[in-house]
């Protein structure tokens, strides 16, 4: 199993925190956001890390990040050039995947739940993560039909089927390679991991697992904020 961590786009929404810096280089209580995704894949087993970031921020993410050795893993770097969507890591990092199965995690995404059981476990098809959220608006949402199976899930929807959102970790086999090339840029340009998802969702290989714990999408000033209270709760809960 390889692991991505896409750290790239705009963060057009935490400006001007992100005018000079990135989003995933930004402090949540302690440490640089991306610390918290590449935790949760070092915690999850994976050793062998892709870090896909944007051009103008490549050699901050090398001085924060080096070559692992610090963290006991190897990272590898990828430039994507324009934020052409989550979807399109796949392209991005194909080389690096190469024949192996390949968990991806979004650089601004911080999980409580460690997903040791989830990635080792997995064998064929694609892994997703779901989790009630209050603002279905933002996130691709999912449907169920009468059996609680999913059915669908649709990006950002105006009316939303559930409260239920896809969370910014995905599992997927090595056939994500020749998925992806499949899939074109939706209305706001960009290659859809919900379109990535359905694929998988039609050929009935998707498997979709509850997030337990607390999970922050930290792109906007209110989640970086509830994320930063609640990591600074934690550790200080730890040190009483
Ligand atoms: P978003 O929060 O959807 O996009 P953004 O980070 O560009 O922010 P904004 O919408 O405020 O402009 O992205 C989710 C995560 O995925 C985030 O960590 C950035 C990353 N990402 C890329 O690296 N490349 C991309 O093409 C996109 C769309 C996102």
């Amino acid at each position: 199993m390889k692991g991505i961590i896409l750290a790239g786009g705009s963060g057009t929404r935490l400006r001007p925190l992100t005018k000079v810096t990135s989003k995933q280089l930004l402090p949540v209580y302690d440490q640089p956001m991306i610390f918290y995704p590449l935790k949760t894949l070092l915690d999850g087993g994976i050793k062998d890390i892709l870090i896909i970031v944007a051009p103008d921020h490549a050699g901050d993410f090398l001085k924060l990040l080096g070559s692992g050795k610090d963290f006991g893993c190897k990272f590898t770097y990828e430039i994507q050039d324009n934020p052409g969507g989550i979807a399109q890591a796949f392209m991005v990092g194909q080389n690096f995947i190469g024949n192996d199965n390949v968990t991806l995690i979004l650089g601004d995404n911080i999980y409580e739940d460690t997903f040791q059981d989830a990635i080792t476990s997995f064998k064929s098809g694609g892994r997703i993560f779901i989790k009630d959220v209050k603002d279905p608006q933002r996130f691709g949402i999912v449907e169920f039909d009468e059996n609680n199976q999913v059915i669908s899930i649709e990006e950002k929807p105006k009316a939303a089927k559930s409260k239920y959102a896809v969370t910014g970790m995905y599992i997927y086999d090595n056939t994500v390679i020749k998925k992806v090339k499949h899939l074109k840029p939706s209305d706001r340009g960009e290659l859809e991991i919900t379109d990535l998802n359905n694929l998988y969702l039609k050929e009935k290989t998707l498997d979709i697992a509850f997030v337990n714990g607390k999970w922050f999408d930290t792109g906007t000033f209110e989640s970086l904020h509830d994320a930063i209270v609640f990591i600074r709760d934690k550790k200080l809960a730890k040190k009483k």
